[in-house]
């Protein structure tokens, strides 16, 4: 590849103006000043070039060289990603910390990853065929992760593997290897090793993309009932300020079914990073026992790193996640928060001069944030195998005085299938999780009923309207009772008024800190609808016969109905049956 050298004639921020590079390609990486800062360039004009540089900019200085070699940003991928800790260009933090200190120096780089040794255990043999997107062999990462090493796919923008690497096998290595060196030879001379680089801003190859028909599991009832989303799809989480979002992005890391969790705080408050920093580890995973950090990858860069590294660190993200989507898992990609993503790429736009589109954002906010969501899916794997994977994306939007009509929120709306709305009033009310019901949606949820009937139960669809259904009548007889007053109501409405209240108070809130109640089971969830719906019929029946509401409302059943929550997944069928079977 041939070397690009110029000579910096402007620095603004993080943007710097380059002289002298001609032949320099789009989105190519450059090396800044003596010390070498990574930078990205992002503008061609005849032999003048601008780049972004992903760290601290201070001292440079006009004339200083820059070296560009034509290759794209990319990422190194292999075993020692998880349980890894990473800033938003995949430098290691602890191994930079005892490197260079506390603070990051400037113009660090670590050979990610290809420091340990690891034992590789083949999985093919001399005279096999093998294609991009097949298993040479395993890595036991962990006592959880089966680290897959497959044959890189195809990269368009990797003049190294324009047409992926195929053949038949001459050589087999096995027992402990260190960094790059091969695993495996093809007869041709192409070496396959424990890592692979891909280009950030590529979504990696698949075969096909598969339609969404199982949902993405949380354990939480309003989400997995009310706005389910499907494995491989994508959700928004817009709430103001203290409306449960990043506790959202962490129970669901937490419980959520996926086998990776790729975590990407994206540019919150330092002190905030430092929780996750501090928290994560001690997680305990709930379906494992062992540390929930073992099948984690964290991203994190706080607000006062580079804003270019912020930029990139989503795409950073979602090329791990297709990496091990592609060895067969589900990932949970989930970024907190894709605001400060936004407020990163409007700096980067205003330090290049260019015109600004609504509240200063650049015109093709909505394109950069469609390509970074169109890499959720669930797909089939390439290769000579039936793997199939998934990534699942999950992203916090944190709109300025809780306003979902500004550009980000209303950007990611048009691309996402779920949109679980965070509503300032019943955060103060300490409803949690405080979706808004009435303005949250899931597109996904016509295509999942099949899953729901055949998986959960024939009626499970049913239950879930009929609590729908209770939540807008409810409403609806709120606004009634303003005008004309609750005595005026007849005694069924007033039963669907309570029912309504029991919904909203037993079923939607669940609280992270109730050990019982923070993961609940699709088993659960279930028979808690069948419990409130019977109750809802047995007492509309008993109402006719004459009976007062305020005797069923004061009966032992329906305080045990109102205290349902407490009774833990395992136990819960059973009990629910008996109170059912009180209710008779
Ligand atoms: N599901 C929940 N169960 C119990 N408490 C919750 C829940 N969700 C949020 N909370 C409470 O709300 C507080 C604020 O939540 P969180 O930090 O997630 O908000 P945020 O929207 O991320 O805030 P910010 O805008 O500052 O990023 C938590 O400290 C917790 O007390
Ligand atoms: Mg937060």
């Amino acid at each position: 590849m041939q070397t690009i050298k110029g000579a910096i004639s402007g620095v603004s921020g993080s943007t710097v103006t380059v002289k002298g590079m001609d032949g320099a390609r789009m989105h190519t990486v450059a090396f800044v000043g003596k010390d070498g800062l990574l930078g990205e360039i992002v503008r061609i004009h005849g032999e003048q070039v601008v780049l972004q540089v992903y760290e601290d900019t201070t001292g440079l200085s006009i004339g200083k060289e820059v070296v560009s070699c034509g290759k794209p940003l990319t990422v190194r991928l292999g075993p020692g990603l998880l349980s890894g800790v990473f800033d938003g260009i995949q430098r290691p933090l602890e191994a930079l910390r005892l490197k260079s200190g506390a603070f990051i120096k400037k113009g660090v780089s670590l050979d990610v990853l290809l420091d340990k040794k690891w034992e590789f255990i083949p999985r093919v043999k001399k005279g096999d065929a093998v294609e991009p997107g097949d298993v040479v062999g395993i890595v036991r990462e962990n006592q959880i992760i089966e680290h897959k090493i497959i044959v890189p796919p195809p990269s368009v923008s990797s003049p190294l593997n324009k047409g992926g690497i195929r053949g038949v096998v001459k050589e087999v290595r096995k027992g402990v290897i260190a960094g790059d060196e091969p695993v495996v030879i093809l007869e041709d001379g192409s070496a396959i090793s424990l890592y692979q680089e891909w280009p950030v801003r590529q979504p990696r190859p698949f075969k096909e993309r598969l339609s969404p028909n199982a949902p993405f599991l949380t354990g939480q009832r309003i989400f997995d009932v009310l706005f389910p989303v499907a494995e491989g799809g994508t959700a928004i989480v817009p709430g103001g300020f203290g409306t449960g979002k990043t506790i959202v992005e962490q129970t669901l890391a937490r419980y959520a079914k996926s086998d990776i969790i790729v975590y990407v705080g994206c540019g919150e408050r330092g002190n905030e990073m430092t929780e996750i920093l501090t928290d994560f580890p001690k997680l305990i995973d709930p379906s494992t026992g062992l540390p929930l950090i073992l099948r984690t990858v964290l991203i994190v860069n706080t607000s006062n790193m580079p804003v270019a590294a912020r930029e990139a660190s989503i795409f950073i993200g979602a090329t791990v996640a297709e990496y091990f989507r592609d060895m067969g898992y589900s990932v949970a990609l989930m970024i907190d928060s894709i605001s400060r993503w936004a407020e990163a790429l409007r700096e980067i736009s205003s330090r290049m001069e260019e015109m600004p589109g609504e509240e200063g954002y650049p015109p093709y906010l909505a394109t950069r944030l469609g390509n970074f969501y169109e890499r959720a899916g669930k797909v089939k794997c390439l290769g000579n195998n039936n793997r199939t994977g998934s990534v699942t994306i999950i992203s916090a939007v944190s709109p300025p005085g809780g306003d979902f009509s500004e550009p980000v929120t209303q950007a990611s709306l048009r691309v996402a299938g779920a949109l679980w709305a965070l509503d300032t009033d019943l955060a103060y009310r300490r409803h949690f999780p405080a979706v808004d019901w009435n303005k949250s949606f899931s597109l996904y949820y016509n295509s999942l009923k099949d899953w729901f009937l055949k998986e959960v139960a024939e009626d499970a669809v049913l239950l879930r309207d009929c609590i729908m259904k209770m939540l807008e009548r409810e409403g609806e007889l709120k606004e009634i009772v303003q005008v004309i007053g609750l005595e005026a109501l007849q005694d069924v409405d007033r039963l669907t008024m309570e029912l309504g209240r029991i919904v909203k108070e037993v079923f939607l809130r669940q609280s992270v800190f109730n050990e019982a109640d923070a993961f609940c089971t699709m088993e659960k969830q279930y028979w808690m609808m069948k419990c409130i719906i019977q109750f809802y019929n047995k007492a509309k029946d008993a109402i006719g016969k004459g009976v007062y509401l305020e005797k069923i409302l004061a009966s032992p059943v329906a305080t045990r109905l109102m205290r349902m929550q407490d009774i833990p997944s395992n136990v819960f069928k059973q009990r629910a049956r008996e109170i059912m079977r009180e209710m008779e």
